[in-house]
């Protein structure tokens, strides 16, 4: 059986995040989405919304299962009996920091490897981050994330009727 955890804050979860997730759930028996608590991140959904966001947009996804989880990557790894974790990489910026990320996993769990999944073309600048700053000024959305985010997005940002549901 191999199981691998995808893990990040997913605040919220965009369609970036979902390409990795299917294309790791076609080479993985199970996925374990794991959505941390990232408490010193501020997230502006909570970690429950995040968790249920994940999971409806997931819904489709037989062999993918969401969790929450808070203190270190590794422990939750073997929490679940994981032997990967598997990441997206989208442009070279995100590179110093997964590097870190990886080695500081790799010292303290020698038998969890950490995989990457280059993002398409089409999601290399995607990111929450981009889609929470779009809705904040009620920007359409809809083309970067699942409908159930848009509409979390939508109430969030308290958006007026005629902007709703994308353009
Ligand atoms: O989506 P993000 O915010 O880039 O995800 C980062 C995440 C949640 C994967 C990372 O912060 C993490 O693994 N947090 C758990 C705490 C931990 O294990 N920290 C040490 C690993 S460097």
């Amino acid at each position: 059986m191999r199981r691998a955890i995808t893990p990040g804050t997913f605040d919220p979860i965009t369609s970036g995040h979902l390409d990795v997730i299917s294309r790791a759930a076609l080479l993985m028996d199970e996925v374990v989405v794991a959505v941390a608590a990232s408490v010193g991140k501020h997230p502006l959904f909570t970690l429950e919304e995040r968790a249920e966001l994940a999971r409806k947009s997931t819904e489709h996804l037989p062999n993918v299962t969401v969790r929450t989880f808070e203190g270190l990557l590794v422990d939750f790894a073997h929490e679940v009996g994981a032997t990967a974790v598997i990441k997206g990489l989208r442009a070279i910026t995100d590179f110093e920091y997964e590097f870190q990320m990886t080695a500081l996993n790799y010292q303290l769990d020698k038998e969890l490897e950490t995989l990457f999944i280059m993002s398409p073309p089409r999601y290399m600048y995607l990111s929450s981050s981009i889609v929470r700053e779009m809705g904040s000024m009620h920007g359409d959305i809809s083309q970067f994330v699942p409908d159930c985010v848009r509409e979390a997005l939508e109430e969030k940002f308290n958006y007026p009727p005629e902007l709703r549901g994308g353009r």
